[in-house]
């Protein structure tokens, strides 16, 4: 893979999971006969060009984090856990300051972003980011949408009817320069990260032209007990037609 910085990958495992309605974080259950976010990690891991791979877990869940991936993963010397945020930005933000604490980051090195609940990423999806951000600060995965997408304000009336052909669905792994990320996160006020439900946001508030790489219809994040049931059922075919 050529790229001209080193490539880091972070997987963000701090979430509660609320809508699983589950007592463990829906991350640390079990799907395939490994917790859901240890696929994640296996994943990133099966590119060597990752030279190191930074979870974040939450404080209660921490240990559990560490016990799984000793157990399925071993020692791999790439991979360490940090302690994860409130939000999904401070679980991001503390795993990008873990990777500043052990590296010397240029402007030229990158990190894939991921969510631990996509179990589905393939080889060919990080592939084409770590690819794509040769040329550019910011990556997203993408998906188009299927359906007719509508818009409510209010929840009752429809307010908008955005045309199909321009809309997609936004996957994991984002890819961003590390730097150009913390440049723009450091610019946008308390009132914009409030609102925010993923990392590239914070670059397309700054401005920030964003390219696209192609994702997966089955890449997506497990939320809900139905995904969960999904993810069960398909979990055979994901694995033949992986890449
Ligand atoms: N995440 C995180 N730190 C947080 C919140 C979320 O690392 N404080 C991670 C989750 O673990 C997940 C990803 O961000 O891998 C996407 O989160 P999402 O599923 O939308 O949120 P959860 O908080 O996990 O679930 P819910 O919204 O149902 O409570």
């Amino acid at each position: 893979m050529s790229t001209k910085g080193n490539v880091y990958a972070v997987i963000l495992a701090g979430g509660t999971g609320t809508r699983m309605q589950s007592a463990t974080p829906k991350q640390f259950l079990y799907l395939g006969g490994m917790p859901i976010f240890i696929h994640s990690v296996k994943a990133l891991l099966s590119e060597p060009s990752v030279k190191e791979l930074w979870i974040g877990a939450n404080g209660d869940w921490y240990e559990l984090a560490k016990e799984q991936i000793s157990q399925f993963c071993g020692n791999d010397p790439r991979i360490h856990v940090c302690e994860g945020g409130n939000d999904r930005e401070a679980t991001m933000m503390n795993t990008l300051n873990g990777i500043r604490s052990n590296n010397e980051v240029t402007d030229d090195d990158i990190v894939l972003i991921h969510d631990a609940v996509r179990p589905f990423v393939t080889r060919r999806i990080i592939r084409d980011v770590i690819k794509e951000m040769e040329f550019c600060d910011v990556c997203n995965t993408v998906v188009p949408v299927n359906d007719t997408i509508v818009q409510s304000v209010d929840g009752a009336l429809i307010s908008g009817m955005p045309k199909r052909s321009e809309l997609f669905c936004g996957q994991s792994p984002q890819g961003f320069k590390i730097n150009a990320l913390l440049r723009a996160y450091a610019n946008i006020d308390a009132e914009t990260r409030k609102q925010l439900t993923e990392t590239s946001m914070i670059c397309f508030k700054n401005n920030m032209p964003i390219h696209t790489v192609k994702g997966e219809f089955f890449n997506f994040k497990i939320t809900t007990p139905y995904d969960m049931q999904v993810a069960e059922h398909i979990i055979g075919y994901v694995r033949e037609h992986m890449d």
